[in-house]
């Protein structure tokens, strides 16, 4: 649970011009936006955004901080000359810098990382603040461009959706990640209790919380977790970190199908005559990803003829239909309890706050490209919360109708980024400084 020190919802007047960078999974994003208010007929925001992505490469992720930050900075160096925003814009230019990974904040414009997930694990970035090393190689190229703000994906979701939708309650990601933000009070937050920096404002005053629940049940003591979730977890870069985000989120759902497969094969169950072991392409860990889950899933075509042609095109694997049938049920299985996982983390932080209804902001390959996850995110919520069944089971185009229901989140990472870059900076002009390092302190 960190603290994020983005206090409270957007009013929705925010304005002006951003840059942002988003560092995902195989992409740098980087984005400039200009939030130019409402528009008075529509009541609608007038945004516009130009992007860019930078692809992040495969060795970059496991090698050395200097590499990652240089990267991020050429990228940013580039975009500036291609966009032609050197001079043009106000100067220095304004970042916001979501960065999903589990960061502790002390000040909005800095973020010590915990531990890197979801595959990265490059040296010399945990313990540190990742806000100074950007800085270091900004200033080492001359950008200029001022670190406003560094964000979490889920916060970003949240405020990007809460921009235009008052409703918005919770924001969440259900990707190759897990997690979700809400807006708590201070004086609900035992970690500032003795902040010092919290004195001059009113102890009702919100604040978003990361709350990271990829990492609930690290000790392993409360889920429980099959043969293949311990592999997963012992073959990845961080054994012993985010137990949850390993049984749930879409890094994982792909390859805990894999070695299930594997395991069944090597009992003589599935493939008898095939030693799956020796298939060159079923053999590389993470080479299933969740959009072929899903389609197995979703196959209606006789005989499973469809999956049977994808899983023969992309591993030489020849399955009888009986097989086939099998991997469905399997595929059914593993989606449906990660779906089931993400209402659980949705479902105790509604329960914490008392939240009876509103939206859940959800972004994220999971929540976005599976078909079905929002329906069976709906059904484990409404069990969990104890809803009516009339209140969400009616739905006849398998759309959530709950009280609490999910949407789909705005722009976190670029819009988001904005909105609390300009949040941010609104808070330090009017003096109120609460967890801003500020300008003149850098
Ligand atoms: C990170 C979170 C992030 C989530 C979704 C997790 O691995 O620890 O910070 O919000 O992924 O991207």
């Amino acid at each position: 649970m960190y603290t994020t020190w983005v206090l409270g919802f957007p009013s929705g007047n925010e304005q002006g011009s951003y840059l942002t960078i988003d560092l995902g999974g195989s992409n740098l994003r980087v984005c400039w936006i200009t939030l130019n208010g409402r528009d008075p007929e529509s009541s609608k925001h007038d945004i516009n955004l130009a992007q860019h992505k930078y692809e992040i490469k495969d060795d970059m992720k496991t090698g050395e901080a200097s590499e990652l930050w240089k990267f991020i900075a050429v990228s940013l160096q580039k975009f500036i000359q291609d966009h032609d925003l050197n001079g043009k814009a106000q100067e220095p230019l304004r970042l916001g810098f979501t960065f999903s990974y589990p960061a502790i904040q002390d000040y909005i414009d800095q973020g010590v990382l915990q531990t890197w997930t979801k595959g990265f694990d490059i040296k010399n970035v945990e313990g540190k603040d990742v806000a100074s090393q950007l800085r270091e190689a900004m200033k080492r190229l001359e950008l200029p461009v001022e670190l406003i703000a560094v964000i979490n994906d889920t916060t970003g979701a949240m405020i990007a959706s809460a921009y235009n939708d008052p409703d918005t309650v919770i924001g969440a990601i259900f990707g190759t990640g897990c997690n979700a933000a809400y807006m708590d009070k201070i004086s609900n937050i035992p970690k500032l209790s003795n902040n010092e920096q919290t004195q001059s404002l009113d102890p009702e005053t919100p604040m978003a919380i990361n709350c990271e629940y990829g990492a609930f049940d690290n000790s392993r003591t409360v889920l429980p977790v099959t043969k293949y979730d311990s592999t997963i977890d012992e073959d990845s870069p961080r054994p012993g970190e985010q137990a949850f985000e390993k049984l749930s989120a879409g890094l994982y759902l792909g390859e805990i199908y894999r070695l299930i497969l594997l395991d069944l094969n090597s009992n003589k169950i599935l493939l008898k005559n095939h030693n799956l072991k020796d298939n060159k392409k079923f053999s590389e860990p993470y080479c299933i990803d969740t959009a072929l889950l899903s389609s197995l899933e979703d196959d209606t075509s006789s005989s499973l003829s469809e999956s049977a042609r994808a899983l023969e095109e992309k591993f030489d694997i020849v399955l009888s239909e009986e097989e086939l049938l099998l991997s469905q049920l399997i595929a059914h299985l593993i989606a449906i309890r990660g779906a089931r996982l993400c209402a659980c983390g949705i479902a105790a932080i509604c329960r914490h706050q008392n939240i009876t209804k509103g939206h859940v902001a959800a972004d994220g390959s999971v929540a976005n490209k599976h078909p079905r996850f929002k329906r069976r995110w709906a059904r484990a919520l409404g069990e969990i919360l104890d809803w009516e069944e009339n209140d969400w089971s009616k739905d006849e185009d398998d759309q959530n109708v709950g009280p609490i229901m999910l949407t789909s989140a705005e722009d976190g990472s670029g819009i988001g980024a904005a909105v609390i870059a300009a949040m941010t900076i609104e808070r330090w002009e009017k003096g109120q400084r609460a967890g801003i390092l500020g300008r003149n302190e850098k």
